[in-house]
């Protein structure tokens, strides 16, 4: 039977899901809002207004569509997987009330607190006098968040207090992330390499994908500002044996469980991402979405079909699915992540930026691309068609991805591709990966 799938977004990560749909078993019809020319390659796009929910719940009933996969924070923070509940439509992504977990840093610190998760101690502040008096007196380097979402750019790791003074000013009298910014918490700083961790959860059952890693500052070696993410990479390599059950136990169990005991129904992606300091994993956010760029990564290393996975999800059934290929995927594994992800390879994605970026930047300029291959393939992000031609629309343009057996192949792929890709003044980091290779060489 045809099942109708629509995907909301725009970016690499609804390119990834949708190229990830695109090789189901399954019969499907693939639709994607509003898209961007990557998805229209698998998809056909569709205009509609995502920053309401009544034209998505239209769209779906009028054209009988199975399932919805939410992207972006946005729309779940702003209720759209209700709306379309409530219409009867399946939807893979968390209600207003899970999304609060992204969408309010503070609330996902008084729920961490709650159960009892590790996580960096903070106080909350509503006014910018009220903060400015308090790092006063604090210990730095510190970190100032705004608590809403702002894009990956709402966080400053400060190492003076003129730093976080200014960060403050940005949020609190710039005004800069609008209401997200006008409540913020101030948090210790914590240190270690990161991990992004993605559970696919029904709320009851939950299994993880492959752990992966971010590089969210725009400068080579982890310098200048926080981005969206330049880059990232998935390989089991990343973490030791029993992590995987530390981060279930102190982590997974303990949120899902609080988040039951709260009533909130919660059917997605729990995004974990957490800094592997020298007392054990803690905290650093929740996302209540597939990451960008992780997922570019960690969906090509899936070993299930994924459009099954997330329907399973929305139905509240992920138990059953998972009883049904664990079976089948015997994969030895030393990660909960159910037989789903398919140990044996690493990916990379590199992602090139136009200039300026995450500061303004040009659009419109002509873009090259490369041939993909079998393992090598470019991910659409702020790309445009305009006048025929592929033209630059957006910060993050796109994303290179290599994918391989070994690690030092997932990344030479990834590199060769990005480094045969031309847009006017492209940027993008040449060490993505490259503090993690070193870290196992001098292991
Ligand atoms: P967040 O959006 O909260 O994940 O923050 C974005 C980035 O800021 C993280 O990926 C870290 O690199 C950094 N960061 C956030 N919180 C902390 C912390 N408590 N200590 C050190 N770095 C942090
Ligand atoms: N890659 C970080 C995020 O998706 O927020």
């Amino acid at each position: 039977m045809n099942e109708k799938v629509l995907v909301v977004g725009s970016g690499g990560r609804e390119h990834a899901i949708i190229r990830q749909l695109s090789i189901s078993p399954a019969e499907l019809s693939l639709y994607c809002t509003p898209g961007n020319p990557g998805t229209s390659e698998l998809a056909t796009n569709i205009s509609l207004d995502t920053g309401t929910n009544d034209e998505i719940v239209k769209f779906c009933v009028d054209n009988n569509i199975d399932l919805v996969i939410i992207g972006p924070e946005d729309p779940l923070i702003n209720g759209m997987s209700d709306a379309l509940r409530n219409a009867g439509i399946l939807v893979f992504g968390p209600g207003e009330a899970g999304a609060r977990l992204e969408g309010d840093k503070e609330y996902a610190k008084e729920l961490m607190k709650a159960a009892n998760v590790p996580t960096a101690s903070y106080k909350p502040f509503s006014s910018y006098n009220d903060a400015v008096n308090y790092i006063e007196s604090a210990d730095f380097p510190l970190v100032v968040k705004a608590c809403g979402a702002a894009q990956g750019k709402g966080v400053a790791v400060c190492e003076t207090k003129s730093e976080a003074e200014e960060h403050l000013s940005i949020c609190f009298n710039d005004n800069q992330f609008g209401d997200a910014g006008q409540q913020i918490i101030i948090e210790d700083c914590l240190v270690g390499p990161e991990l992004s961790v993605l559970v696919i959860t029904d709320g009851d059952s939950y299994a993880l994908l492959a752990p992966s890693r971010d590089h969210k500052r725009v400068g080579e070696a982890d310098t200048g500002p926080n981005t969206g993410g330049m880059g990232a990479f998935a390989t089991g390599e990343l973490v030791p044996d029993g992590l995987g059950k530390v981060i279930c136990d102190q982590v997974v169990d303990p949120v899902l469980a609080e988040l039951k005991k709260r009533n909130i129904d919660y059917r997605g992606v729990l995004y974990v991402g957490l800094m592997l300091t020298e007392d054990g994993p803690q905290v650093l956010e929740f996302n209540t979405r597939f990451g960008d760029p992780e997922t570019q990564v960690v969906l090509p290393l899936l070993n299930c079909d994924f459009f099954e996975l997330t329907r399973s999800v929305a139905q509240h059934g992920l138990a059953k699915y998972l009883g049904q290929i664990s079976d089948s995927n015997a994969a030895p594994l030393n990660w909960p992540g159910n037989g789903i992800t398919f140990w044996g390879k690493t990916a990379m994605v590199v992602v090139g930026t136009a200039a300026g970026y995450p500061g303004s930047y040009p659009k419109g300029d002509k873009i090259d691309l490369p041939d993909d291959s079998e393992f090598a393939w470019i991910v659409h992000a702020g790309t445009k068609m305009e006048n025929e031609k592929l033209v630059t629309s957006g910060g993050r343009v796109l994303g290179a991805v290599g994918i391989a057996d070994e690690f030092t192949t997932a990344s030479e792929k990834a590199y060769a591709l990005i480094s045969e890709t031309n847009f006017k003044g492209m940027n993008y980091r040449s060490d993505i990966g490259a503090g993690f290779n070193k870290e196992n060489d001098d292991g």
